[in-house]
């Protein structure tokens, strides 16, 4: 037993993926009982290209999560080849798409559809930027001959940094970002304002070594790959600066346990149940619990031009074990990252 408990703004979550169906209603009131808002990944099949189709999955979740959770999806439009510049600023206009997800085609999960050539995708960008609207970039090149522990850094050379000087006011955030050279390359640009990344708390937690350590670690393959211990520590040191370039995004990806645990499993983890306990364990032991709020709750919304939180969430430091797992009415239970795991904070309901 512990009195020490810290208060902040209820955090909102950057990068979700709430999927649809069973697997909509047995996680997404997970999210909604952490965070206030979170940015949902359009990477359904067939992906949300549309107005019409956001603003039916967007109904979707909240009859997922209830009225009462006061939780708000902030829907996204995944951007094709072929993507209609004139939906996209309109959906925007309209409150429906909040930003766009950029997914280069067969980066990851249900990306075949995103695209093959980023100039194809110019004049979208153009009037993204002159509309303010942010673009959420999975940055990874694709090209499969490159070694998958490159691909981050190489995304950063050959395709953002053209992007950024080709668009020089365009908002991008790069998404769940797992390298030192990705910390590096948005704090050369921090004064901008422009340039952003996310950080999930997997990141922050396990290494490459981890994935393989006395065996083969299904639940722990996500995409981008989690890189060596120097990157994890970049990671932290970034996250827990406090700096405004660099907020939370869980990027929770769950999976069928059947399709981990398999010759070829799927990438993605998922982290909603045990998010942002998993977060204030990190910044506690950094030392920087007075800098949680500041990425969990204010930099985030300060990036994407809405006001913080007016309500807060409190947090515990109190040992508890999570679930393994949650179950889908499916009857295919998804497993927790951390679940089954002592977890020293505790979110108090
Ligand atoms: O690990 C991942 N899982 N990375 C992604 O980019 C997509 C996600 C998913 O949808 O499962
Ligand atoms: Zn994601």
């Amino acid at each position: 037993m512990t009195d020490t408990t810290l208060t902040i703004r209820r955090p909102d979550d950057w990068h979700v993926h709430f999927r649809d169906g069973d697997m909509l209603n047995a996680v997404a009131p997970h999210t909604a009982r952490q965070f206030g808002r979170a940015i949902v990944m359009p990477n359904l099949v067939p992906p949300v290209t549309t107005i019409q189709a956001a603003s039916d999955y967007r109904d979707r979740i909240m009859a997922a999560v209830g009225a009462e959770a006061g939780f708000t999806p902030l829907m996204t439009c995944y951007l094709t080849d072929t993507a209609d510049a004139d939906e996209i600023a309109q959906g925007f206009k309209q409150g429906v798409f909040s930003a766009v997800k950029f997914y280069p085609a067969g980066a990851t999960t249900n990306s075949d559809s995103g695209v093959t050539n980023v100039k194809n995708v110019y004049p979208v960008f153009e009037r993204m930027q002159e509309i303010g609207m942010p673009l959420l970039v999975h940055g990874e090149v694709t090209d499969p001959e490159t070694d998958i522990f490159d691909r981050e850094a190489l995304y950063i050379e050959q395709v953002l940094t053209p992007i950024l000087n080709d668009f020089p006011s365009l908002k991008v955030v790069m998404e769940h970002v797992t390298t030192k050279d990705a910390v590096d390359f948005v704090r050369s640009q921090a004064d901008s304002g422009r340039l952003a990344a996310t950080i999930t708390a997997h990141h922050l937690v396990i290494n490459r070594t981890d994935i393989f350590k006395g065996g083969i670690h299904p639940h722990l393959y996500c995409l981008p790959i989690a890189k060596r211990e120097l990157h994890r520590l970049a990671l932290r040191e970034a996250a827990t600066s406090g700096e405004a370039a660099f907020f939370l995004g869980t990027d929770t990806a769950p999976h069928a346990r059947h399709a981990k645990e398999s010759a070829c499993g799927c990438a993605g983890i998922f982290t909603a149940p045990t998010a942002i306990e998993t977060y204030a364990n990190v910044f506690d032991e950094e030392n920087a619990l007075d800098k949680l709020e500041a990425f969990a709750s204010l930099n985030g919304p300060a990036f994407y031009g809405m006001a913080a939180s007016e309500e807060t969430i409190t947090l515990s430091k109190t040992t508890w074990t999570p679930e393994e797992t949650i179950e889908t009415a499916a009857g295919d239970p998804v497993r927790i990252f951390g679940g089954g795991e002592e977890l020293a904070w505790k979110l108090v309901d």
